[in-house]
Formats: C-alpha cells, sequence, structure tokens
C-alpha cells in the first residue's frame, strides 16, 4: 500500500491545524500519518474492528503520538460530533458497508460545512492485477474455485452509483481522479502467503473447499510478485473527493497524480 499511501497523503493535503477523521483506519497507518500532519490539530480513527485497533494504539503510543485517537464503532452508526472535522479521510475503508447511505450521511454531518473527504476505493475487480493474480493462483491450486460475486472490495467502484450515494449524504462537488499504483503483498513470500489468505477472495473458497493447506502451492506465485518492482501486481484505485460546500476541491489530488501514468 506504500505507493497508494504517499498519494493518499499528497491528495488529502493535511494542514497543520486540521482536525482529520479517518474511517476504517485498520491500524491506524493513515491516522498517524494524519497526526504528525496536523502537529497542531488532532486526528481520529474510527474502525469496526477491536484488534486492529489495539494494534493502532499500540503503535501509536509507541511513536508518542499525543494528537492521534481511535475510536471502536461502526461508521453507520457510530456516534461522531457534529460538525468537528475538518479533514476527512479512508483508505479503502468505505466500501463495506452494508447501508453506504447511513454510513455517508454520518460520516457528513461529522465535518464541517468548509471540509474535505478523500476516500480511496478500488475500481472494478476486472481491472486489477492483483484480483486476476489471486484467481489464477487459485485455479492452478483448487481447479475453478468460485470467487465471491459481490465482493465487497469493489461496492463503490462504479462513478455514477458513488455519485448518488455522496450526494444523497449531503455531499457536494464529488469527483473522482484516477490511479493506478504497484501492490505489494509483503517483504517476502511467507509474509505475502499470509495476507493473500486473509483476502476474502482467497480465504472463502478455501474454506469451502477445506483446503486451506493446499494453498501452499501458490507460494512461488506469490513470491514472483514481492519485493520486485517489475513483478508487481498493479491496481487500479480512484479517488473520490467531495466537499461540504462547493470550494474547488481536486486540485491537490490532481498534483498528487502527477506523473501517474
Ligand atoms: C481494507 S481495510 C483498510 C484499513 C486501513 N484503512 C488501511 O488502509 O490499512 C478496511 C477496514 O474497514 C473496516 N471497516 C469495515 N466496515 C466498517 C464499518 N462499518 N465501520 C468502520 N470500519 C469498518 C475494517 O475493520 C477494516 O479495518
Amino acid at each position: 500500500m506504500s505507493c497508494y499511501h504517499a498519494r493518499l497523503l499528497e491528495a488529502v493535503d493535511i494542514d497543520p491545524d486540521a482536525r482529520v477523521l479517518d474511517i476504517g483506519c485498520g491500524t491506524g497507518q493513515t491516522t498517524r500519518a494524519a497526526a504528525r500532519a496536523a502537529s497542531g490539530g488532532d486526528a481520529l480513527g474510527v474502525d469496526i474492528s477491536a484488534p486492529m485497533l489495539e494494534r493502532a494504539r499500540r503503535l501509536t503510543n509507541l511513536e508518542g503520538l499525543a494528537n492521534a485517537r481511535f475510536e471502536c464503532g461502526d461508521a453507520q452508526v457510530h456516534p461522531l460530533p457534529a460538525e468537528r472535522f475538518t479533514i476527512g479521510l479512508s483508505r479503502f475503508g468505505t466500501m463495506f458497508f452494508a447501508d453506504p447511505s447511513a454510513a455517508f450521511a454520518n460520516i457528513a454531518r461529522a465535518l464541517r460545512p468548509d471540509a474535505r473527504f478523500v476516500q480511496l476505493v478500488w475500481q472494478d475487480g476486472s481491472r486489477q492485477e492483483w484480483r486476476a493474480a489471486v484467481q489464477l493462483a487459485l485455479t492452478d491450486e483448487l481447479g475453478a474455485p468460485s470467487i465471491p460475486a459481490a465482493d465487497s472490495a469493489f461496492s463503490l467502484a462504479d462513478p455514477a452509483k458513488v455519485h448518488a450515494i455522496l450526494s444523497g449524504a449531503g455531499f457536494v462537488d464529488v469527483q473522482l481522479a484516477e490511479v493506478c499504483e504497484p501492490v505489494y503483498y509483503g517483504a517476502d513470500g511467507a509474509s505475502a502467503l499470509h495476507a493473500i489468505r486473509s483476502l476474502r477472495i482467497t480465504s472463502e473458497p478455501l474454506r469451502d473447499l477445506g483446503r486451506v493447506s493446499q494453498f501452499s502451492g501458490a507460494h512461488a506465485g506469490v513470491n514472483d510478485c514481492t519485493g520486485q518492482q517489475d513483478a508487481a501486481e498493479v491496481g487500479q484505485g480512484v479517488f473520490v473527493v467531495a466537499g461540504r460546500d462547493a470550494a474547488p476541491l481536486l486540485e491537490p489530488v490532481e498534483a498528487a497524480l502527477d506523473g501517474v501514468s
């Protein structure tokens, strides 16, 4: 995620006094980065996973970051303070809502009227090299596994749907900007395999077939796409930028995407 991470931070363009809300923050890498940039402000990470937040808090304490904190909750209903945050962001944390309209309305309420919201989501699964690589590895191992049809990782891949959901939730000036970057799964084959196995598109077919151990044969394939710039799988993401008022929003994103083919 490091390439996407850098792009996202450039696009979000956090000022020192920002109050940042990070949705689906996971283990808090983006929340900590936001807190560092907002040295006179603060950052709140929200995630539904308590174990991830435990790790996020541990890493934050280790770093001694006093202005980053975390709350465990479902972004669809979590009671966020009204109009507190000047920047909302999310790195691949907004695609998993059962009720996206409720979630984005809840997020919009927490943002100040002049706030900006920048989220990074995946484009359609058919455009992802990394997804094809996983499918190929599974097929080699198991025949023709069925990858979950409605993979929620791609639930915000349709621009028209994104426009409709965000506008309905109270956002204005919704804009999208494409970004393609390599996706690395780990520093070595073992950690890459661990990461790959945790993906839903991998774990579900393997679980259904009861053949988790057999997937180790895909290790070689995973090795091929780790730690090597040339062999990295490419992901196609998109920045979705929206505001609470009609101010121009896309300039920092366009600057961040300079040089991206
Ligand atoms: C793909 S991970 C991204 C994590 C993090 N943003 C990152 O880039 O490392 C998606 C995250 O969204 C969280 N999530 C899923 N549904 C959620 C919800 N309804 N409310 C809050 N967080 C949610 C998951 O627990 C997970 O940590």
